[in-house]
């Protein structure tokens, strides 16, 4: 067959230009490798080497992207041939010269193509990488043996350890890239490379014949190289079984020849695969980018036309304010900072400008970029100052007259279209909208503290808000660099709503005798960043007991939340006063149990009529865990949230709850409803009893069968 004409096989293509087949994926958005891409790429090499007048191979892809990896969707189903590695022993087995071209994110087995050829031509600004750990996994298709042997052990476990990216140009340095493009000649310098090759007729290198070496070509192995490498990664990637097996795969690449490294790694990575923790981590993968997509009744309008959004005002200057001031200014967005004096304006600046500093002192921005931030944030103290201003975001005292009044102002000089939003946690918005003439441009916009740098952003649609306004916030989340979930109002939306349940029950565990040591180990023995009362220490346990006092339950229980008001009303406000439910060392911030408090907490259960006894870890993890994915449940019932995989993405992204977990409506399904239903009627009998229904949604999913994070 000749190739001088195209010849497509569904997604992959191949054409002649001169003695070079250039073999093209053409599978949008990103040329996932899926089925159909492998079987096509098959085809046409073997279509490519039979023809005698093809020299030299050329693989690239149109669109956005080289290949961006494994078609992630497809890892749930039966596995179809050809696989992978096969694909890639013919590209590495080629007598004919290889070439990629590489532009965009080329990742995963992406990346492992790229590897298997024997040259590489790239853009400056591509992205390379084995993102695996990501996802659970580790490279499945000889990326952990053919990266060491091409780049080195450094680079290589950096990158596979860690699934960040590095780019071309830094790749290019230590040998992976042989050429660097420039932009809009990638495919035909892949070509005259490739002729280049054919004209000189050298040996071509193939990666999987090369040695590993420790620091490039001349460094040597250290013997405990890989044993710190594993304790590394036993703290950074707590709880997670890809790194250390993505270890064990590079320490192969030293040990073993190739044939048998690469037939281990596919072995561990079909373990990785078929395992809880890579499925709950695509979970996340999916449920971040269904999070962005309104659900149908969020968006009847397809194509509406979204606002400009040119210039922004943050109303408050404090630690949330001016975070969130630093949000739009790093998206270069001009930002003008409102504050009730000269001095809170000052001091709100510099506090920004120090994490601006912050931020040059790690290496994340430099300090030319650090003045254009600081130029684009501009203060002032008077309301008429926000006349231009396309979004308001206000950042003020977390009280309804406070923020009434200040939408009522906002109202005022606003032009008419403009957005007012409100970055309140827990207040009623359809109120704080009541004190405008604009209520269908008001919303929520609930940051997390630090603004600037946690993902989550929960945009609150209130009764009134309309489809353009919400549809212009969720995309301008993005701009932000944001994973931006829509949910509806009630008292805290999804994640602090949850957040006060899984708090709840923490503070009763106390009440019953658990310690605040035993109780933060257990939760972050489960996965969580930070144990709950730590994290309460560290933010204040005053914020959430004024934020109780302005709301407070609807059926006073003596019991609710009494270990945290103890806190406050003897002072121990966290680590700002040393002491909460730890006492801190006022200079190193180190906590130790505070027998004080423990005496407190015993006192007060015997006040109420609490029996102390000893607790399990077991205990502490399931009644704080159940809770959450009670509250879950109901709020999705309610449609406060309405996907399970938004409340997810909330509690990854906003609550430090483990990836490798999926979320807790993910996690709820992995222990089986059926057990976390059964828990929940045993704690009806325990002290917190009252709290303790089952939420119907779980009950209906329990009878009628289906997973509770696809509904
Ligand atoms: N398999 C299947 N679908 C994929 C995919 C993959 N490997 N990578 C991306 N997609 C899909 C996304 O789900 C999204 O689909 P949608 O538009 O229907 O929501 C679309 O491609 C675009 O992805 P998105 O992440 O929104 O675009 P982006 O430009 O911000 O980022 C990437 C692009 C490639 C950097 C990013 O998607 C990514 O990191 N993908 C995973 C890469 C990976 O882990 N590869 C190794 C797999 S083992």
């Amino acid at each position: 067959m000749s190739l001088s004409q195209n010849q497509s096989f569904a997604k992959v293509s191949v054409s002649l230009n001169g003695s070079i087949a250039v073999i093209t994926i053409a599978n949008p958005p990103v040329n996932a490798l899926s089925h159909a891409v492998r079987q096509g790429l098959l085809t046409c090499l073997n279509e490519a080497q039979k023809n005698a007048e093809v020299k030299a191979i050329v693989i690239c892809c149109s669109g956005r992207t080289f290949i961006a990896g494994a078609d992630i969707s497809e890892f749930g189903q039966p596995p179809m041939l050809p696989h992978l590695p096969d694909v890639l022993a013919q590209l590495d087995q080629s007598s004919k010269p290889i070439v990629a071209a590489l532009f965009g994110t080329v990742l995963g087995g992406g990346f492992e193509v790229a590897l298997s050829c024997h040259y590489r031509v790239a853009l400056p600004g591509t992205q390379l990488g084995l993102p695996e750990v990501n996802l659970g996994l580790i490279p499945g298709a000889g990326g952990t043996q053919l990266l060491p042997r091409l780049a080195g052990l450094d680079v290589a476990l950096q990158m596979i350890t860690s699934g960040k990216p590095q780019s071309a140009k830094s790749l290019f340095e230590c040998g992976v890239i042989d050429l660097l493009a420039p932009e809009d000649y990638l495919i035909a310098c892949a070509i005259n490379f490739a002729k280049q090759v054919v004209e000189e007729g050298k040996e071509l290198p193939r990666v999987s014949q090369m040695v590993v070496h420790a620091h490039g070509p001349k460094g040597d192995v250290s013997d405990d190289l890989f044993d710190l490498w594993r304790k590394k990664l036993a703290k950074k990637a707590r709880g997670q079984t890809a790194p250390q097996y993505a270890i064990d795969c590079i320490e192969n690449a030293v040990l073993l020849p190739f044939d048998q490294g690469k037939k281990r790694e596919r072995e561990l990575f079909i373990l990785c695969r078929d395992s809880l923790q890579s499925s709950a981590m695509r979970h996340a993968f999916f449920a971040e980018r269904r999070a962005g997509k309104l659900s149908s009744a969020h968006d009847q309008t397809k194509n509406m036309a979204l606002q400009s959004i040119n210039e922004v005002a943050v109303i408050g200057a404090g630690t949330m304010g001016g975070g969130i001031a630093m949000c739009f200014a790093n998206a270069g967005l001009p930002v003008l900072l409102l504050e009730t004096n000269q001095d809170n304006l000052a001091r709100g600046l510099d506090g920004i400008r120090q994490r601006f500093e912050q931020a040059v002192n790690r290496g994340l921005i430099n300090t030319q970029q650090l003045e254009h931030r600081m130029s684009l944030i501009q203060g002032t103290c008077e309301y008429q100052n926000l006349a231009n201003a396309d979004l308001v975001v206000e950042a003020a005292f977390e009280t309804m007259a406070v923020k009434q009044q200040i939408f009522a102002k906002l109202d005022q000089v606003c032009k008419t279209d403009a957005i007012l939003a409100t970055n309140t946690s827990y207040l009623d918005i359809n109120e704080i909208a009541k004190s405008t003439s604009r209520p269908h441009k008001v919303l929520g916009m609930h940051f997390f503290a630090p603004a600037n740098i946690m993902k989550l952003l929960e945009v609150v649609c209130a009764k009134g808000t309309d489809e353009q306004t919400l549809k212009t916030v969720m995309a301008l989340g993005k701009v932000l660099g944001k994973i931006s979930v829509a949910v509806n109002v009630c008292y805290g939306f999804v994640g602090n709503r949850m957040y006060a349940c899984y708090g709840r029950e923490a503070n009763m565990l106390l009440l019953e005798g658990a310690s605040p040591h035993q109780i933060d180990t257990a939760m972050t023995s489960f996965g969580m960043a930070m144990g709950p009362l730590a994290v309460n220490d560290m933010s204040g346990i005053d914020i959430a007991y004024k934020a109780r006092q302005e709301n407070p339950p609807t059926h006073p229980d003596p019991l609710y939340f009494r270990a945290a008001d103890l806190m406050v009303e003897a002072g121990r406000l966290g680590q700002k006063t040393s002491a909460g439910f730890y006492d801190y060392d006022t200079a190193t911030k180190t906590p130790k149990t505070s027998e004080a408090g423990l005496a407190m907490f015993a006192k007060e259960a015997l006040a109420l009529g609490v029996t102390q006894r000893d607790i399990t870890k077991e205990e502490i993890q399931n009644r704080l865990v159940f809770a959450l994915i009670n509250e879950g449940a109901r709020l999705l019932s309610e449609g406060i949230a309405t996907k399970a995989s938004d409340i997810d993405a909330i509690w990854l992204n906003g609550y430090g709850f483990p990836r490798y977990l999926g979320g807790p409506m993910c996690c709820a399904d992995q222990i089986g409803l059926a057990e976390v239903v059964d828990g929940i009627k045993a704690y009806q009998k325990g002290a917190n009893g009252l709290y303790w229904q089952v939420a119907p949604l779980l009950e209906q999913l329990l009878v009628g069968g289906g997973m509770l994070s696809q509904q």
